[in-house]
């Protein structure tokens, strides 16, 4: 058989996007394969050009734009579609909804294989713009706009902070507002460029590892108040209070405010000191009737409103009596099982990060809990027979793993652990699907409820509810 003549160049025309897949992709068809579009939207016609040809699929880009989708609207920002942040933000957001909800029933049909008792509709952001509570931005003296300004000089942007280019680890596009955080942010990053620039403090090289400025983590709370961390790449005490001095000076809205010097090769704040300068070394967040203690490196959900909503549907699905031993699996800070924890006897975390496991104990003590422990490992590991049988087979469980979903052999213990209940947080519905597929065989799905943490982009949560057979 001779070799297949690539398509790739080939201009086809007219095509209909047809739907969203998985990763939210856009998918048209011909000649029986799928054409993966980039920046299009469902419902568009379009003429496209084929830029990748594999023998099961294609990836084409628009060339020209004939018809527009009804579901088109004005993009927002000024850094898409640069910036790989809000990609869907030109699909309406009542579309995009029904997107995520589709996304979470085409998961658990076609690979959980799965029957769901009861849908709930999609819980909607209030909010769709300014929804996060945390951000970090990466200084770099090589910005990002040199690529696609490539004819036009007077554009560069050398020396950049902003946000890592979609897959480029070496670049960084300068960023001037951004709709993410409260509009705090900008102020807080544009000011601090600017104060380097006119100082001459030096922005980090990503290749050569020169230069003093490395990164910018900027965290708030609903009440306003912010925490807010600079990374510098090198000890030089002068600079250091230069920057320390203008933050305290220009924002009396941080209320907590540090630095990190980190020498190290790359950006992770793991293993090296957060100094607070000023303020508390922390900020709190109140969730439902708790408080929340969260530090520099904290793993806290990133969309607080969405966050209360879906502890709250973890709550109500988890159908506590006050009776019950929980374990709540992949705990992170306690977050689930503190708020859940004033309806069960008892609440069992398991969290793979230490520092995580030491602040949800300070979460308990701060809410005055005394009933929940929290234990550092691996899931696999922690989570054996021993285990089990120290502290109790669990009546519900909560678990909430991260993207990659949860190891065989946990589920094998799941499955051997016979709890009630178990309420399944997730925020890849492909890997929750696979997960429920093996659950099956002792657990029914009895409801799932989508929920959208982060609006004009495709993810999704899912919160599904397994009740066990017999
Ligand atoms: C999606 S987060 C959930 C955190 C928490 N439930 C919350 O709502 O804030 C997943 C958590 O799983 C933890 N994790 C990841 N891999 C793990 C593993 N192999 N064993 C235990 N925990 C793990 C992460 O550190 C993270 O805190």
């Amino acid at each position: 058989m001779g070799k297949r003549k690539k398509r790739n160049g080939e201009i086809l025309t007219p095509i209909e996007i047809a739907s969203s897949g998985a990763e939210g992709q856009c998918i048209a068809r011909t000649d029986g394969k799928v054409v993966f579009v980039e920046k299009a939207v469902p419902g568009d016609v379009a003429t496209l050009r084929i830029i990748q040809d594999r023998s099961g699929w294609m990836k084409a880009t628009i060339v020209e734009l004939l018809e527009k989708s009804a579901d088109r609207v004005d993009t927002f920002c000024q850094h898409f579609p640069v910036c790989g942040g809000c990609k869907w933000q030109q699909m309406g957001y009542a579309a995009q909804l029904r997107y995520k909800n589709q996304q979470v029933r085409d998961a658990l049909k076609h690979i959980g294989k799965v029957e769901v008792e009861e849908w709930l509709p999609i819980a909607a952001a209030a909010e769709t713009k300014h929804y996060r509570n945390k951000l970090e931005f990466t200084f770099s003296n090589k910005g990002y706009l040199e690529i696609f300004d490539k004819g036009n000089p007077d554009h560069l942007s050398v020396q950049a902070l902003g946000y890592h280019a979609p897959g480029r680890f070496d670049k960084v596009f300068d960023v001037d507002s951004c709709y993410l955080m409260p509009t705090l942010a900008n102020d807080i990053r544009n000011g601090l460029r600017d104060l380097c620039i006119e100082n001459a403090i030096s922005f980090f090289d990503l290749k050569e590892q020169t230069g003093m400025m490395r990164n910018l983590l900027l965290r708030c709370n609903r009440k306003g108040e912010w925490l807010v961390v600079t990374v510098f790449a090198k000890d030089e005490p002068e600079t250091i209070s230069l920057v320390m001095d203008w933050m305290k000076e220009s924002f009396p809205q941080i209320v907590s405010l540090h630095f990190v010097v980190n020498e190290k090769r790359n950006d992770t704040l793991h293993g090296l000191e957060t100094v607070c300068v000023n303020g508390e070394p922390y900020l709190t967040e109140v969730l439902g009737n708790r408080t929340f203690r969260i530090q520099p490196k904290s793993f806290f959900q990133t969309n607080t409103e969405q966050a209360e909503k879906l502890y709250s549907i973890t709550k109500e699905f988890a159908g506590l009596t006050g009776t019950e031993l929980l374990y709540d699996l992949y705990s992170g800070t306690g977050t689930i099982g503190l708020f859940l924890a004033d309806k069960c006897r008892k609440v069992v975390g398991i969290e793979y990060l230490q520092d995580a496991v030491d602040d949800a104990f300070e979460n308990a003590k701060l809410n005055g809990i005394s009933h929940a422990s929290f234990f550092a490992g691996d899931m696999a590991k922690v989570l054996d027979e021993a285990f089990v049988q120290t502290h109790g087979k669990p009546d519900v469980v909560i678990t909430d793993p991260p993207r990659a979903g949860m190891h065989p052999d946990v589920l094998a213990r799941l499955l051997q652990m016979e709890a009630d209940k178990i309420v399944y947080v997730s925020c890849n519905p492909a890997t929750q699907a696979r997960d429920l597929h093996l659950l099956s065989e002792k657990y029914d799905v009895l409801k799932v409820q989508p929920v959208d943490m982060f609006p004009h982009t495709h993810h999704v949560e899912s919160v599904a509810l397994l009740g066990r057979r017999g």
